[in-house]
């Protein structure tokens, strides 16, 4: 099938131009943060980008996947990379060229206005670009065409596969189980305290902290390392090259949950079996897999108790000041601390889905122009009250906070939470077979877990979509029922319930 070895070759070469161009990007965002100016890089990434588009639209890509398409009997690996190929090649060449220029011109617009508007609370100078933004988006959906509906076709670049209506009715059940959830802890007699979290810990000892980390988590220095950027990041720039990015803000542990967080995107990466490498298959299948994977080492690990009993005694002998006369489970307790807050990055696990909800809901009205974008913060607020029971005090904590919207990005949101429940429903298949699988975190063993996800997960990359993938694992399309059963589990002890 010389077809197959063709097309092989063809997106061989665009991954590493890919890799090329994200070597830019991790330079500048790691290398550059204090220069006055980063237009000359901007626009080498952008003629980067250019090159990397006009190859892929060649006639001759075109070609050779309309052969490989008349291929009967691919192979699994096959078969997928010709439906990355043509994906990707789908992707590229539906979209005129002027409507992509005009939508990367309008994000970088958008986000300088947006960055002026969240600092001075000011959305109405925001409304002009994001009016167009969403106008854009439409657009390229209507061009793209993935789905009858133009959202689903957005949802569609993120997670491939996934539909409105398939999120829509896994979001729709567990929501008010959620606002229950949430109030029932509220409501608890003995609430953590998280006052420790807010005291002063030396940077740099984070930072150094944060390496040891990563060496027990199995994360390969042989091939990534990590990096300080102003927003975390995980980054592939080849292969065997998948970096990671940490920042040492506020609160406490933020560097070090961050850390974990983008290990665990890492760990996916670098488990990718070989065969795949620098084919268009070596990259996570979905962001809300993805998120699945960092999520689990985060929250399900890294918050677990059994992890803080063996890590506590490190965390006191860096921070005696603080935590040497602190007992570990109250500081447990403290990470674990579930209240409903404005700012989704900071959110807890628990909270955090109803903020995914909010901005799942307000983009598909947004999209199908059942809302208008200056009636925005409005709708914002009602919808934040009835979610989470606050009202934000202004739109800087509401509905200008996020980068996401002035970037171009709508659709994503809901692949954040769909991670949650992905991770829910796969560690409770590694826990089916390994029961005593926390008992490992208590001695800082943490392989057992690595092992299983590679074996089920990180090593087939993009061969199977999302939902093939929790079919495999679990025997059962996605179900978020083992998302709140993990977190009754994990919480009422926690709250004393
Ligand atoms: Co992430």
């Amino acid at each position: 099938m010389s077809e197959m070895k063709e097309l092989r070759d063809i997106f061989t070469e665009y991954m590493r131009l890919n890799y090329i161009s994200a070597l830019l990007g991790w330079d500048q965002q790691v290398n550059m943060m204090g220069y006055k100016n980063v237009a000359g890089r901007s626009e080498q990434i952008a003629l980067i980008t250019k090159l990397i588009h006009k190859r892929l639209v060649s006639e001759k890509t075109g070609k050779i996947i309309k052969k490989a398409e008349k291929l009967n009997d691919l192979n699994d690996i096959d078969a997928a990379m010709l439906r990355e190929a043509k994906r990707a090649y789908d992707q590229e060449i539906k979209l005129p060229e002027e409507l992509v220029v005009e939508i990367q011109k309008t994000a970088a617009l958008a986000q300088q206005t947006w960055q002026k508007a969240r600092k001075n609370n000011d959305f109405k100078s925001f409304i002009p670009l994001l009016e167009k933004t969403v106008e854009l988006q439409r657009e390229k959906a209507q061009k793209l065409e993935t789905h009858p509906d133009l959202y689903s076709t957005l949802i569609d670049l993120y997670e491939p596969g996934a539909t409105y209506d398939w999120i829509a009715n896994i979001f729709n059940p567990i929501k008010p189980k959620l606002i229950n959830f949430v109030k029932k802890l509220n409501s608890a007699s003995n609430k953590p305290d998280d006052s420790i979290l807010n005291k002063e810990y030396d940077p740099d000892k984070q930072y150094e902290l944060s390496y040891e980390i990563l060496n027990k988590l199995n994360y390969d220095f042989e091939q990534g390392r990590q990096d300080r950027s102003t927003h975390p990041f995980t980054t592939s720039l080849g292969s065997l090259d998948v970096r990671i990015t940490t920042r040492t803000t506020e609160p406490f542990p933020a560097c070090i949950t961050g850390t974990i967080h983008e290990c665990g995107h890492a760990l996916y990466e670098m488990g990718i079996m070989k065969d795949l490498h620098d084919t268009i298959l070596c990259t996570g299948t979905s962001m809300g897999i993805h998120e699945s994977q960092s999520r689990m080492w985060e929250n399900v690990v890294g918050r677990s108790k059994e992890f803080w009993m063996y890590w506590y005694p490190t965390f006191q002998k860096y921070f005696p000041e603080n935590l040497k006369d602190y007992p570990m489970e109250e500081f447990h307790r403290a990470i674990n601390y579930v209240h409903p807050s404005f700012i989704r990055v900071e959110a807890d696990e628990v909270t955090y889905g109803l903020h995914i909800i909010l901005r799942f809901e307000i983009e598909k009205d947004l999209i199908d122009g059942n809302i208008q974008v200056k009636d925005l913060p409005e709708i914002w607020n009602s919808n934040f009250e009835e979610l989470l029971g606050i009202i934000p005090p202004n739109d800087t904590e509401g509905v200008l906070q996020d980068v996401h919207w002035g970037s171009g990005y709508i659709g994503y949101f809901p692949t954040y939470f769909l991670g949650n429940l992905y991770c829910a429903q796969i560690y409770n298949k590694a826990l089916e077979k390994m029961p005593n699988l926390s008992d490992d975190y208590k001695k800082g063993e943490f392989s057992n877990l690595l092992n299983y996800l590679r074996e089920n997960i990180h090593q087939y990359g993009s061969i199977y979509r999302a939902n093939d993938l929790i079919q495999r694992v679990s025997g059962e399309d996605l179900n978020s029922a083992y998302f709140m059963e993990y977190l009754e589990k994990k919480y009422y002890p926690i709250y004393g319930l």
